[in-house]
């Protein structure tokens, strides 16, 4: 596996093996806008996308982890935590990574916590009955 920058020439790979792209209606425009601003990391399996990460500053202006995606033909394979592993690689001089995820989603937070991420926080009425976990993790420079 390969871990890249996402180029505009991605774009409809990196849609396609999005499970939330139907669900949500800013997903497609949210990948566009982070392939432009190469906020986008793929990874690659020979050359097909397998999965990916957008890092941004959208919570608060600190750095964030806004989304990690593996296609769901490839999940437990270590793709994800590879991704992951990758963000934290790639922040440079930033001491911290801020994330969020759902308190249904037990499978992000069970990655989350056994990378080294503390919970931090709780935002309720965002999603009906399921609210959003805040992890932060400081980072060893
Ligand atoms: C969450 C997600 C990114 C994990 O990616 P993945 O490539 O399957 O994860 P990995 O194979 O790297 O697994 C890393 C850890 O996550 C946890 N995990 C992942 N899948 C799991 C499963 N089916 N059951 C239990 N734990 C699981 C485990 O702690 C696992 O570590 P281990 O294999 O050493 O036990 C993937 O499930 C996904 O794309 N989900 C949909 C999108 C999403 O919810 N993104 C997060 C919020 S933006």
């Amino acid at each position: 596996m390969k871990i890249r920058l996402g180029t505009r020439k991605d774009s409809i790979a990196i849609k396609a093996i999005d499970s939330s792209i139907d669900s949500d209606p800013n997903r497609a425009a949210l990948i566009d806008v982070s392939l432009k601003e190469r906020a986008i990391r793929v990874a690659l399996d020979d050359s097909k996308i397998i999965g990916y990460s957008i890092i941004n500053n959208s919570f608060f202006h600190r750095h964030t982890l806004e989304i990690l995606m593996v296609d769901e033909s490839r999940r437990r394979e270590g793709i994800g935590r590879a991704l992951l592993r990758n963000a934290q690689a790639e922040l440079g001089d930033s001491t911290e990574l801020w994330t969020s995820t759902n308190e249904s989603n037990k499978l992000m937070q069970s990655l989350l916590e056994s990378e080294g991420f503390e919970r931090t926080g709780i935002v309720e009425n965002l999603d009906l009955d399921d609210p959003e976990i805040i992890y932060f993790k400081t980072l060893e420079k």
